[in-house]
């Protein structure tokens, strides 16, 4: 499933090197401009970088229909987004899925913003599984079992999700960094545009506002080809396998976990997040 590590993190060489992980932590320079959106991957980045683009255009869902979403908001990361990044034209949208200890350096000096989208661990493993099971990078992910194991013990790229929650939440403190919930983006996506226009400084009317949750709801997104995947070549997500926007909802983990997949998963949670003081809005 993945063929390079760095600093004990599992990537893959398809998408990373050495050379850009190690670059962007050390030199790559975050700009006071910069908005990046920050995730473990399957807790909704894509849907996050879409309300992004929109706030950024008042609402004119124009510019998020001309481009990919990997050209609007690349992964740094990525040796392709790294690229991109470099000469994006700032102000920059930008996307990581890395910790927070292989995350540029530079953020610690700059007053770039960071978002960290989070979501239920349980959903998360199980967007991720048929995420696996289509993008072929990552080739088979073997049994829900499985994967789950792998899921636990950080055995699966861009380290453990209670390494990348954990080591993000000591930042939450800091003015430049927004912490929201893919569920509270689904319980109440206005009021939560509305959060994210006040952090960004950003002022859009009533009318803007309801284009932003109007193109950024599931059913446009996964219609629209600059935003559902369907660009991606088969030779690396197949699309007979699945779609990526599968069913963007809470809670899906019930269909897939079996109750006592779910009591092991919540003894590791409990040991795992122990000291973490923050309610979720899964817990
Ligand atoms: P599911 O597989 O549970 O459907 P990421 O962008 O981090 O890879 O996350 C992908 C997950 O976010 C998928 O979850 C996808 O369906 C969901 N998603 C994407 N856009 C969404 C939207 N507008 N509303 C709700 N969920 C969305």
């Amino acid at each position: 499933m993945t063929n390079l590590i760095y600093k004990g993190i599992f990537f893959t060489s398809q998408f990373h090197s050495v050379e850009t992980l190690s670059y962007v932590e050390n030199e790559f320079q975050l700009l006071d401009d910069d908005i990046v959106g920050v995730t473990y991957l399957k807790s909704g980045t894509h849907w996050m970088q879409e309300i992004l683009g929109l706030i950024r255009h008042d609402g004119d869902p124009s510019w998020i229909q001309s481009l990919p979403v990997w050209e609007r908001s690349p992964w740094i990361e990525t040796i392709f987004g790294l690229k991109q990044a470099l000469k994006y034209p700032p102000p920059r949208l930008l996307a990581s899925h890395l910790p927070f200890h292989l995350f540029p350096k530079s953020f610690l000096h700059s007053k770039a913003k960071v978002i960290c989208t989070v979501r239920n661990p349980k959903d998360v493993l199980v967007s991720f599984y048929y995420f696996s099971k289509c993008f072929e990078v990552y080739k088979d992910p073997g049994t829900m079992e499985e994967f789950m194991e792998r899921f636990l013990s950080g055995k699966l790229p861009f380290c453990s999700w209670f390494d990348h929650v954990k080591g993000w939440m000591e930042m939450k403190d800091r003015p430049n960094v927004f912490f929201i919930a893919y569920e509270e983006l689904q319980q109440d996506l206005r009021g939560s545009v509305e959060r994210i226009c006040r952090f960004l400084g950003k002022e859009l009317n009533s009318r803007q506002i309801d284009s932003v949750v109007d193109n950024a709801s599931f059913q446009k997104m996964k219609d629209k080809k600059m935003s559902n995947f369907s660009l991606v070549p088969e030779s690396t997500f197949d699309h007979k396998k699945g779609t990526f926007m599968r069913k963007g909802i809470s809670g899906d983990w019930k269909n897939h976990l079996t109750v006592a997949q779910s009591e092991h998963f919540d003894r590791v949670y409990q040991e795992k997040m122990q000291g973490v003081n923050v309610p979720f809005p899964w817990d």
